[in-house]
């Protein structure tokens, strides 16, 4: 078997995990102000894809048999970890003869039954709940900035409630990440995922702010795309990376450097390529199979991957670059040079190049159905169509 792994569905083998997933994360969302556990739970309605909860199961399990070298690992009390966060009481205190908690207690976080898989810890669920947390509240905040209309084929969130409700949405969403991830009482954790929230905003910020491009007509260079991927791993592969190192450091892995590593570099590149795929998707595939607006990166102004090799090849692009494609006619010419060049292919072969990093990452771990389930969330990832 270790020869010629049996190809396993990676969702099948999370999918009783990621069926309490969902429920959990809606009562880390409880607010006793009905409006804001509206939006906060908004997202939360259409299911997502799901990628950064499975990649952090999927790793726990690879990880789980990796033998501890000290005997000093114990796993954090289940008590801080399970226990249940109530909802503010807003509404009591300005009408104290209304009950307490008038929207009912929030339950702790639900654990598959007995038999689940026992090899993935309490502080690994939570962990994966977590990195949807944050990843939604970056959503909230990213469809904001980019004046979306839709995600998930329904309208996205500011458009739903506007601007303000959609930004304090994602703040409330990244505060019960917060307090979900303190009561995983691992320093090293938290501040793996703090650094991730701060991350998000630098590779929003480098998005934005394109020094690189800030200028009339720049020219291309190899620092452009150096740029273009520092800003991608801040603004994807971080969340993908650093929550696959810490799944592995709050396990019995965690004594052991080498393993704690290749998770993180599995993470960093299967994410470089998640977000690859993505700029090319934006270019191939329809609005309707998206569940959200086609063609958004160049209307926004933004260069990506196809583009930037594009722009290699095509040096007049940089007129349009500088330009943030805003002239009359821009956008579709843009869109026409790089449909004609080789852009898309290199950005597909630049993803495949990193997914087989990421596969070359887990060779050091002991052949499991999770390793394989890791092995093909990457064939995934370049097959995806949305
Ligand atoms: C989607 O990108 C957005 C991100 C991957 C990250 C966005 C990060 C921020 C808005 C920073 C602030 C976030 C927090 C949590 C403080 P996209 O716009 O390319 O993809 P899309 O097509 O799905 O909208
Ligand atoms: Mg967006
Ligand atoms: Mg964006």
């Amino acid at each position: 078997q270790q020869n010629s792994p049996i190809p396993v569905d990676p969702l099948k083998i999370v999918a009783k995990e990621l069926k309490f997933l969902t429920k959990n994360i809606r009562s880390l969302l409880g607010s006793g102000h009905p409006m804001l556990d509206t939006v906060a739970k908004y997202y939360t309605q259409s299911e997502g894809k799901y990628v950064r909860p499975m990649l952090v199961l999927l790793m726990s399990r690879a990880t789980a048999c990796i033998p501890t070298t000290t005997a000093s690992y114990s796993p954090p009390p289940q008590e801080t970890i399970n226990a249940p966060i109530s909802p503010a009481k807003v509404l009591a205190d300005n009408n104290p003869s209304q009950d307490p908690e008038p929207f009912g207690p929030l339950t702790s976080p639900s654990t598959p039954d007995d038999t689940s898989d026992p090899s993935i810890l309490p502080s690994q669920r939570r962990l994966a709940e977590i990195t949807e947390l944050i990843h939604t509240a970056s959503l909230l905040h990213d469809d904001v900035i980019d004046h979306s209309l839709s995600r998930r084929s329904s309208p996205s969130a500011n458009i739903a409630f506007g601007n303000k409700m959609a930004v304090l949405a994602g703040d409330f969403l990244l505060g019960r990440a917060s307090v979900a991830l303190a009561r995983l009482r691992d320093p090293q954790v938290i501040e793996l995922l703090a650094t991730v929230i701060a991350n998000l905003v630098e590779g929003e910020f480098m998005q934005l702010k394109n020094t690189a491009h800030d200028e009339k007509c720049p020219e291309w260079s190899p620092d452009t795309m150096e740029y273009y991927l520092q800003k991608t791993y801040l603004k994807s592969a971080s969340l993908i990376s650093k929550s696959c190192r810490a799944a592995a450091l709050l396990g019995p892995a965690r004594d052991t450097p080498e393993a704690v590593e290749a998770a993180y570099v599995y993470g960093k590149n299967i994410g470089l390529a998640f977000q690859l795929v993505d700029d090319m998707l934006d270019y191939t595939i329809s609005g309707a199979e998206l569940g959200k607006p086609a063609g958004a990166d160049l209307e926004l102004g933004l260069a990506t991957a196809p583009l930037l090799f594009a722009w290699e090849e095509e040096r007049e692009l940089g007129k349009l670059v500088g330009r943030k494609f805003a002239g009359k006619g821009d956008v579709q010419k843009a869109r026409e040079i790089v449909l004609a060049s080789r852009g898309l292919e290199q950005t597909r072969a630049l993803a495949q190049a990193y997914v087989d990093r990421a596969i070359g990452a887990l060779s050091i771990f002991p052949e499991s159905e999770a390793k394989q389930g890791l092995v093909d969330m990457c064939e995934k990832v370049m097959k995806r169509r949305k």
